[in-house]
């Protein structure tokens, strides 16, 4: 990981932007440098991560794709669960948000973007068009195969079936997007793939969910996986206890017990992790994936 410099150089918080301002510098160093763009996340709520794409950080704080004349850069926010913090980290780093990109319709995902367009009306929110009641101030629907092209970035919109009916992903390759490219690319998949894990099936059968994991299995090994809840610990412990002989599975939940012992995110993972320790992703059959759901659905280790 490379340290992403918040630095020292804030400017002075307000009271209700110091909470937020502390909790962004302990995960800044999760932000990682990607081309001319950078990932950073902002936890809240109990699990929930909200991610930031903004201008690579040249080491001073605010810095971004902005201008030399230190006015504001360019943000994308993905599945804001709230807007407070989202909202004074960006003030902070004098950011300003052009799009809000939407996995999928639950609150915890979509709860602080009306607050985010009171402040940003000129934001554009990006989300599946098949979930327009469900995700109503969407000002632009997208499906499967879908191309953006946002702060530079190209984006692909993936359909996701499989925890919602119109879940989807975004995947910003920064290579040429095939399978051995090394630079990888960034994935927000919300709830579907999660390290360690994946996402319970609320409306979608096993068969959709296991294809919508064989996409992405697909996308480049590199590719880091930003998904939007801090379940890792409890998915490797699940894992360990079935399989408590796996080399992957044993070195892997180590790792993790040592970054949650340190208050560190295990976000983002990549896909490459994910098809060496991941049960869901490593399943061969679509029986035997529905066999791990129905034994995680119902583990209370
Ligand atoms: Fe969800």
């Amino acid at each position: 990981m490379h340290p992403s410099a918040a630095g020292s150089a804030q400017t002075p918080a307000t009271s209700s932007t110091a909470r937020a301002a502390a909790d962004s510098e302990r995960v800044l160093t999760a932000g990682l440098a990607s081309g001319a763009s950078e990932v950073s996340l902002i936890p809240v709520l109990d699990d929930n991560y909200v991610f930031v794409l903004h201008g690579a950080s040249n080491g001073s704080a605010g810095a971004s794709n902005g201008g030399s004349d230190g006015g504001p850069g360019q943000a994308i926010v993905v599945d804001p669960a709230v807007a407070e913090p989202v909202i004074a980290w960006l003030e902070q780093r004098q950011l300003e948000p052009i799009a809000v990109l939407h996995t999928h319709h639950h609150h915890d995902h979509i709860g602080g973007t009306p607050e985010l367009l009171l402040r940003w009306p000129q934001l554009q929110v990006i989300a599946a068009a098949a979930d327009r009641q469900r995700i109503p101030f969407q000002t632009q629907g997208v499906g499967d195969g879908d191309r953006l092209n946002l702060l530079g970035r190209a984006i692909e919109v993936m359909a996701m079936p499989g925890h919602t009916r119109a879940h989807i992903a975004f995947y910003l390759p920064t290579g040429d997007g095939s399978v051995d490219d090394p630079s990888g690319g960034e994935l927000f998949c919300g709830d579907t793939l999660f390290a360690g894990g994946c996402g319970r099936l609320l409306e979608g059968s096993p068969e959709q969910l296991w294809q919508s994991l064989q996409r992405l299995a697909a996308l480049p090994a590199a590719t880091r996986v930003w998904c939007s809840h801090e379940y890792t610990e409890a998915n490797l412990r699940w894992a360990h206890h079935l399989h408590p002989n796996d080399q992957a599975i044993n070195d892997r939940f180590r790792q993790v017990l040592r970054m949650r012992a340190a208050e560190r995110p295990t976000i983002p993972t990549t896909i490459g992790e994910e098809l060496l320790s991941n049960l869901f992703v490593r399943s061969r059959d679509v029986a035997e994936f529905t066999r791990y759901r129905h034994s995680k659905d119902h583990w209370r280790g």
